[in-house]
């Protein structure tokens, strides 16, 4: 009963978004990531750097260092505002969000190179927890690894490829959920290789 119930609100959408609307949004991306390039946030406390890198676009954006995890208007290493939403992205959110406000944050992780991977998290950062989790899929095929509400709860992988959307919604907003491993040489996307991953998410109420 309890898998039933944890199992509503998550919604897995292979193939949401075709080849063409991938394209579309990879060039939204790269514009974003000219004015505001990807960075190497830390681990809080050990300041460890983190196997992916990241940035963000919209009015807010995620980041993590030494102090912790916090949401913030500017980029850490340049100080410069978040590039704004693009529309190619809010268009995304609100097609598989059926939430009627906009996200006040994009954030955009990369894996490449050496063995990239996102250990097992919930997004809990947020001051609300209304809205879903959009999560979008660029570039190569990941292993992915879902949870359930507590970390000791048993999880299952799936393969996530380019143009899959994962939805995190009502009972399933706080799963746990990370990426295990990279599946190299698996699309054609994204010239170089490399995956890249779009966070959509309303930050406050
Ligand atoms: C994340 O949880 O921040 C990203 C998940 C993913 O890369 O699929
Ligand atoms: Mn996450």
């Amino acid at each position: 009963m309890q898998a039933n119930l944890v199992n509503e609100g998550l919604r897995l959408l292979p193939g949401a978004l075709e080849r063409t609307a991938q394209e579309i949004l990879l060039a939204a991306v790269q514009n974003v990531i000219r004015a505001a390039p990807f960075y190497r946030p830390e681990m809080p406390r050990s300041g460890r750097p983190f196997s992916i890198e990241m940035t963000n676009a919209g009015s807010l954006g995620w980041v993590s260092d030494r102090e912790g995890y916090r949401y913030q208007a500017r980029h850490p290493v340049t100080d410069a505002p978040w590039p704004a939403m693009p529309a190619e992205i809010l268009d995304v959110w609100h097609r598989f969000s059926q939430y009627p406000g906009d996200p006040e944050c994009c954030l955009i992780n990369v894996y490449r190179g050496d063995n990239p991977k996102l250990g097992l998290h919930r997004d809990e950062d947020e001051e609300t927890y209304e809205a879903p989790v959009v999560s979008v899929s660029l570039g190569e095929s990941c292993k992915f690894r879902i949870g359930g509400l507590t970390r000791k709860d048993p999880t299952r992988s799936l393969t996530l490829h380019s143009g899959d959307v994962v939805v995190l919604a009502g009972p399933s907003r706080l799963r746990y959920h990370g990426v295990d491993r990279i599946l190299a040489g698996s699309s054609t996307l994204i010239e170089g290789g490399g995956r890249i991953n779009l966070t959509l998410r309303r930050v406050r109420p």
